[in-house]
This record gives C-alpha cells, sequence and structure tokens, in this order.
C-alpha cells in the first residue's frame, strides 16, 4: 500500500472523529459526565461518617429448584432487589432537560455488600455489565440481580414424606456494621412470580429483622431472614414405594400360607420370606440413600419398610413353625391341645383316641382267643398241620390287620395334622394381612395428621 493512501485514509477519519465531537451532548452524557466526574465507587455514598445507609431488601422468589436432603441444601432461583439512596446519584431534572430516571451499569456505582450468610454457591444470570441500575433523580437506586442460589438447610426428615421444612435465606452485609448499613424488608414478600414445585408445596415465605451484638467485633449487625417453608407432596412417595411394599408384602403373606399342593406339602417358604425380604431392604436403602446420615432419628418411611420387613421375617418363622409341628405326625404324636384350642379342631380328637384304643383292643382280643386253640390235644396229623397253618395264617392275617389298622392310624394323624396346619396357615394369614393393614393405615394416619 502506498503511503499517500494511508495518510488519506487517516486524515478522512481525524476529519470524521472531528465531526463526531462537535455533536453537542445530549441530556444524559451530560448527566453521566456531570455525576461520575468526581464520583467514586469504591466509597460508601454518605455525607458525613456517622450517617447510615439504609437499605431495604425485596426479593421475588421465582421458584424452588431442587431439595437435597442429604447435601443439606436448597436450590432456589430469585430476583434479589435492594433499595437505597446514594446522594451523590441525585440531580435536579430542571436543569437536565426534565431527566428524571437514569440507567447505569451496575458495576459502575457503589451497591450494597448484602450477602447470604448461609450461602454455598452462587450463579448470577445476567453479568454485571449487562445489568443496569435504575437510579431517580432524588438518588433513590433500584438494582435487580437474578440469580440461582444454594442455601444451606437443615432438614428434619423425622415425618418423611409428610414432612414440612423451614429453609432460611439469610442475608445480612458482610462489612458493614448496624451502625454503618440498616437493613429494611418490605412486606409483603413478592411472590407473584412463584411456580410451583412438582414435590415441594411453598407454605410460607416470610421475613425477619435480627440485631445481634457479636462481642469479637464489638459492634452490632443486622440479619434479615427470609423463611422458607414448605410442605413435600407425599403423592409420589405413596405410589412407588408405600403401594407396592404393600402389595409386595401381602402376596408374600399370602403366597407363604397358601396350600402349595393337594398332598399339603409346603416348600420354598423360606425362601419367599426371603425375596420379599430382599425386596424391602432395596426400597429401604433407596429411601434411606436421599436422607441425611443423621442418628436423629429414622424418618417415618422407613420405619414402615422396617416394620413391613419385620412382617415378612415373622411371616417365614411361623410358616416354618407350622411346617415343623407338622412334621410331628411322623412320630405317631396327635396334634396338642393348644393347637387345637386356637384352631376349633376338635371333631377329630375323638376319633384319634378310638382309633388307638381299638388297635389296643385287636391284639387284647387276639391274645384272649390265643388259648382257645391247643395244638397239644391228641389230634391227627393231618388236623395237626392243617392247625398249624390255620395258626400261621392266623397270625399272617392279625400282621396284617395290625398293619393296616397302623397305616390308618397314621393316615388319620396326617390327615388330621395337615388340617390343623392348614388351619393354622389360615388363621396366621389372616392376622399377618389384618396386621399389614394396621400398619399402613396407621403409618397414613400418623403422616396425615401430623
Ligand atoms: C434510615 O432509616 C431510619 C429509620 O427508618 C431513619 O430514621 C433515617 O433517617 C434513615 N436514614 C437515611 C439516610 O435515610
Ligand atoms: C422457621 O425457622 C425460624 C428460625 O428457626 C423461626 O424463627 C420461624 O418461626 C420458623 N418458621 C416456621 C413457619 O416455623
Ligand atoms: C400453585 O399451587 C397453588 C396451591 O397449590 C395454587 O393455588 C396455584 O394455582 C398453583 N399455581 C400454578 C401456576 O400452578
Amino acid at each position: 500500500m502506498e503511503l499517500r493512501t494511508i495518510i488519506g485514509i487517516l486524515f478522512l477519519f481525524q476529519i470524521k472523529v472531528g465531526e463526531a465531537s462537535r455533536v453537542p451532548l445530549t441530556d444524559q452524557q451530560h448527566l453521566v459526565n456531570t455525576i461520575f466526574e468526581t464520583y467514586d465507587k469504591t466509597l460508601r455514598p454518605i455525607e458525613d461518617t456517622d450517617s447510615v445507609t439504609n437499605v431495604t431488601l425485596n426479593p421475588a422468589l421465582y421458584s424452588i429448584l431442587k431439595t437435597d436432603e442429604a447435601a443439606e441444601c436448597i436450590v432456589i432461583v430469585q430476583s434479589f432487589r435492594m433499595i437505597w439512596k446514594d446522594i451523590f446519584l441525585s440531580w435536579d431534572p430542571s436543569e437536565f432537560g426534565g431527566m428524571k430516571q437514569l440507567m447505569i451499569p451496575i458495576n459502575r456505582i457503589w451497591y450494597p455488600d448484602i450477602t447470604f450468610l448461609n450461602l454455598i454457591e452462587m450463579t448470577i444470570v445476567v453479568p454485571e455489565d449487562n445489568n443496569y441500575a435504575r437510579i431517580n433523580y432524588d438518588g433513590t437506586v433500584l438494582t435487580t440481580i437474578d440469580e440461582v442460589v444454594t442455601l444451606h438447610c437443615k432438614y428434619y426428615i423425622n415425618m418423611f414424606p409428610f414432612d414440612v421444612q423451614n429453609c432460611t435465606m439469610h442475608a445480612g452485609s458482610w462489612m458493614h456494621t448496624g451502625e454503618q448499613m440498616d437493613i429494611f424488608y418490605s412486606t409483603p414478600t413478592d411472590l407473584d412470580q412463584y411456580n410451583n414445585n412438582t414435590e415441594w408445596e411453598l407454605i410460607s415465605f416470610t421475613a425477619r429483622k435480627e440485631k445481634a451484638y457479636y462481642v469479637t467485633t464489638e459492634s452490632t449487625w443486622v440479619d434479615i431472614y427470609y423463611d422458607i417453608v414448605i410442605q413435600r407432596k407425599p403423592t409420589y412417595y405413596l405410589l412407588t414405594f408405600v403401594l407396592p411394599c404393600f402389595i409386595i408384602t401381602s402376596i408374600s403373606i399370602i403366597g407363604i400360607f397358601a396350600p402349595f399342593n393337594d398332598s399339603g406339602d409346603r416348600e420354598e417358604k423360606v425362601t419367599m420370606g426371603l425375596t420379599t425380604m430382599l425386596t424391602m431392604a432395596i426400597i429401604l436403602t433407596i429411601i434411606t440413600d436421599k436422607m441425611p446420615r443423621t442418628s436423629e432419628g429414622m424418618p417415618l418411611m422407613a420405619m414402615y419398610i422396617m416394620l413391613q420387613v419385620a412382617i415378612a421375617a415373622a411371616n417365614s418363622f411361623v410358616a416354618v413353625f407350622i411346617l415343623y409341628q407338622q412334621r410331628k405326625w411322623t412320630n405317631g404324636e396327635p396334634v396338642p391341645g393348644w393347637i387345637r384350642v386356637i384352631t376349633f379342631l376338635t371333631l377329630r380328637k375323638v376319633k384319634t383316641g378310638t382309633k388307638t384304643r381299638k388297635t389296643n383292643n385287636s391284639s387284647h382280643y387276639y391274645g384272649a382267643k390265643e388259648p382257645a386253640i391247643d395244638i397239644h390235644a391228641p389230634l391227627s396229623e393231618h388236623m395237626k398241620q392243617q392247625l398249624m397253618v390255620m395258626n400261621e395264617m392266623r397270625g399272617m392275617m392279625q400282621q396284617i390287620t395290625e398293619h393296616i389298622y397302623d397305616q390308618e392310624v397314621e393316615e388319620r394323624l396326617r390327615k388330621d395334622w395337615q388340617r390343623a396346619a392348614h388351619r393354622l396357615d389360615l388363621i396366621a394369614m389372616l392376622l399377618f394381612l389384618a396386621f399389614n393393614l394396621a400398619v399402613t393405615l396407621a403409618f397414613l394416619v400418623i403422616g396425615y395428621l401430623h
């Protein structure tokens, strides 16, 4: 490029700049120039050193984004508004063409160092140089900062999933004491733009002010607390955890105590109980994973699931006990009295008794008949042989009869036991089902009435 061209371009450019600077200043530019000639944004805008700056807070809660019980925090989205008076930002509108308001990026002016004292993390949605402060001619400044705030919040989970939580947003000046900066809150709190959360219902959002004297700094500090009171909607937990738990336990109760086949053999009882307990244990793990690991108490729901586990365990124990009792027929033991009493099994007792007596009678009968045959009497060889055969046959018959009686007794005993076991099963099943229902109802009643 030739030197002459470059000089030409520079010359043109100079002319342009010169022309622009010759345009008269607008009212706004004039005002900004006048104000910021001496403005120092690092100094608190006060006339004399012992005057206080009044700051009014008015946050608008947009939504509750997330709650994390295990990490003990709550994430909210809000528009944090602050109003204060800056005497160096006031002007007479008549001097500046009637201008009453001015918008200036926040980072060009002084603004209060209000912070959240229980803050964990904060994301500011609009960057500072795109975010404007609205300044009134009397020096009133309004700033609006949209932010996603993660606050520390202590959860009391004893009543989970019917719990109400009280999360507090603790706002205060970071460096200014109560003598330098006084903080106010405007009432009522702004909930116009609040969006409902699916898990939580917002009960209230209220502010309170406290002044605290700290010995270490020998000064009072002003704190504003915003209490966010939220109540959990329990439907999700009832449908995804409580209902399946109830159904699984009920099915396992029915399954364990139902007769498995016609012959009355019942196996797999312990296996079934164990499967139920495993399922419950997994559900319990899912629930407790969400909870903070405190020892302050157990959530209502965890207690409910533990009870379900206990019911499943008791189920298996009782089933095995009944099985064990039922096996007693192999030893020829009759059904004991207490089982008869609780199963109302009175009819068969008499029969078992007569059976036993019959067997005894029969042997006595044959024993009594024994002397009637005298093999030593003088008889012919043929008769003797016949008598011997008859004797043998009688002996065999006696054995067969005894055997049949034994079998009959055994069979009746077995049937008796089977009936008793079936009734025990039925009673246990009804009791457990009723208990399970009672536990579930109690859980719901405690939860909803709390
Ligand atoms: C600040 O507020 C207090 C109490 O409302 C009031 O007495 C005081 O004049 C205010 N100060 C300024 C500078 O507005
Ligand atoms: C929330 O907690 C604060 C501080 O513990 C208490 O002052 C306030 O009354 C509580 N709010 C509710 C509604 O329980
Ligand atoms: C939010 O919930 C409240 C109370 O449950 C209800 O009155 C309100 O209409 C809901 N708002 C929206 C936007 O769903």
